[in-house]
């Protein structure tokens, strides 16, 4: 698997700031997977995705593109770049289609606007100024923006804040086929659904420090629960038994309960990912 981001020990201070916001750290996105970069308010994660994109640039530590150092690319690196900012940023005076149209100007190839623009379910809208936009069509108009140069790697911040179910459901559904198709996300979020729903691997990011990086199913087994809940029926009611997970095989009550009682459910005890991150990082996520 190609890394398309390599970085090793990144450190950032904001020039008005006494300390460092990222405080060293390190970690891969590999190409074809969405990277969640889980934390609560303020932990670095928008800070990081400006890094990665070379908005910030007054950083320490190594990062590597495709195994060319970031500093050193040119400005062709951002067509292959896609980002939604965490605050969407339009012209207000501008029509939706007019806004889109400018950013396309800044790209050799784009994607098919009208397309992208029904996906979202803007189009009906798209001659609308976007200053009568509500919250959430500026955060889907934000989303075609960052689609709008057929990106190799999107950088998502927020991706999902501020839209209903259903929009945030279209919205994970296109960032989930865009790597279906091979392309590369960095997804910054402190919505512990955005993470299930959407993510390969996950970055804990707290206080600008990282914790664990693993996939959302080995966190659970690492730090879930190992037991099994069987419930069943006995005598009109519904009766459960919980077994440990070691030995279950060999474990006499846990076979006799299968052979002899009527079973309902079994289920294998699950910590959610919102506890793991808690037991990971000692704190809250929002
Ligand atoms: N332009 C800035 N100048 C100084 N400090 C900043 C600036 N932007 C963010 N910060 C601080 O850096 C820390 C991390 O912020 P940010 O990266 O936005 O976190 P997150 O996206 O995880 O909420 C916060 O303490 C925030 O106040
Ligand atoms: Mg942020």
């Amino acid at each position: 698997m190609k890394k398309a981001f390599h970085v090793e020990d990144l450190r950032f201070k904001y020039s008005s700031s006494d300390v460092d916001t990222i405080k060293g750290i390190s970690f891969n996105v590999f190409e074809g997977e969405i990277f969640g970069f889980l934390g609560p308010s303020g932990a670095g994660k928008s800070t990081t995705q400006k890094i990665l994109i070379k908005l910030l640039e007054d950083y320490q530590g190594s990062i590597k593109y495709f195994g060319q150092d970031l500093k050193t690319l040119g400005p062709s690196f951002y067509e292959d770049v896609g980002v939604g900012f965490e605050m969407p940023v339009h012209f207000g005076k501008m029509t939706a289609l007019e806004n889109i149209e400018f950013f396309a100007g800044f790209y050799q190839s784009t994607a098919d606007i009208q397309q992208l623009m029904e996906r979202v379910g803007l189009w009906e809208d798209a001659n609308m100024r976007v200053g009568e936009y509500s919250k959430g069509m500026k955060v889907r108009l934000n989303f075609v923006r960052a689609m709008l140069n057929n990106p190799r790697i999107l950088f998502l911040d927020e991706p999902t804040n501020g839209l209903d179910p259903k929009n945030a459901r279209i919205i994970k559904d296109m960032i989930s086929e865009f790597r279906d198709q091979g392309g590369t996300v960095f997804l910054s979020t402190h919505l512990m659904n955005d993470v299930e729903q959407l993510c390969d691997r996950v970055a804990f990011c707290v206080n600008g420090h990282l914790h664990d990086i693993s996939t959302p199913r080995d966190l659970k087994i690492k730090y879930g629960k190992r037991e099994v809940k069987v419930e069943y029926k006995e005598n009109g009611s519904t009766l459960s038994s919980v077994f440990p997970m070691e030995d279950l095989g060999d474990n006499a009550e846990f076979i006799n309960t299968l052979r002899t009682k009527e079973i309902e459910t079994i289920h294998s005890g699950e910590t959610s990912l919102e506890d793991i991150f808690i037991i990971v990082t000692g704190v809250e996520l929002q």
